[in-house]
């Protein structure tokens, strides 16, 4: 077995259980490179939105619940960068399919950008109202991210504890998104990451 193919098997395996993993091996550091390139002039572009939470809302509320801003990728006008995210995590979407059957049909991500400062409050990454996103994917693009500059990933874990995650580069966080509540840190610095999610046909 090839070793992309031996570490997207682990990551099968620990999404059964105990339902997260990490993995530092999904993409190559040039990859991750082109991405966090194309983040960066995305958002010097002027082209990431403040995230919106859930649906509707008031914005006074969103800024308080979260104060990311985000931009969805989109095969057609993807940077090189991207293109490679897309076609590792098309290639992780058939595994889960083949290993777990889930039935993923798509993955949905956007580029994220926390200004210094921001957060995102504890929360599942399913809407009440609808049961289509069924893995959770957070891949992070900074390099030498010092540890004790705020800006984990804190996911809750079933028992009681939680485990956190620091967004360094290549770092990808992988979880079921029904089941773990999940927060960011505020971070003393830029804090950038692809979101993305795999989801289901919805039902009905
Ligand atoms: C999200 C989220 C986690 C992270 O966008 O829903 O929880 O570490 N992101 O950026
Ligand atoms: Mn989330």
């Amino acid at each position: 077995m090839a070793a992309a193919d031996a570490e997207v098997a682990r990551l099968c395996d620990a999404l059964v259980d105990p339902g997260w993993a990490t993995s530092d091996r999904l993409l190559d550091a040039q990859s991750i490179a082109l991405l966090a390139d194309e983040c960066d002039a995305a958002w010097a572009a002027g082209l990431l939105h403040p995230a919106a939470v859930g649906r509707g809302g008031a914005r006074a509320e969103r800024t308080a619940i979260r104060s990311d801003h985000v931009l969805w990728l989109d095969r057609a006008t993807a940077g090189p960068g991207a293109l490679r995210y897309l076609d590792a995590m098309e290639a992780l979407r058939v595994a889960l399919n083949r290993a777990l059957f889930l039935g993923l049909e798509a993955l949905e991500a956007h580029f994220a950008f926390y200004p210094p400062g921001a957060r995102y409050d504890r929360h599942l990454d399913r809407f009440t109202d609808d049961d289509t996103r069924v893995v959770s994917a957070v891949l992070y693009l900074n390099p030498a991210w010092p540890p004790d500059a705020g800006g984990q990933l804190r996911l809750f874990l079933d028992g009681g504890g939680a485990h956190d995650v620091l967004p360094e580069a290549g770092t990808l966080a992988l979880f079921l998104a029904d089941r773990f509540w999940h927060e960011v840190l505020p971070a003393t610095r830029p804090r950038r990451s692809v979101t993305g999610w795999f989801r289901r046909r919805p039902l009905g």
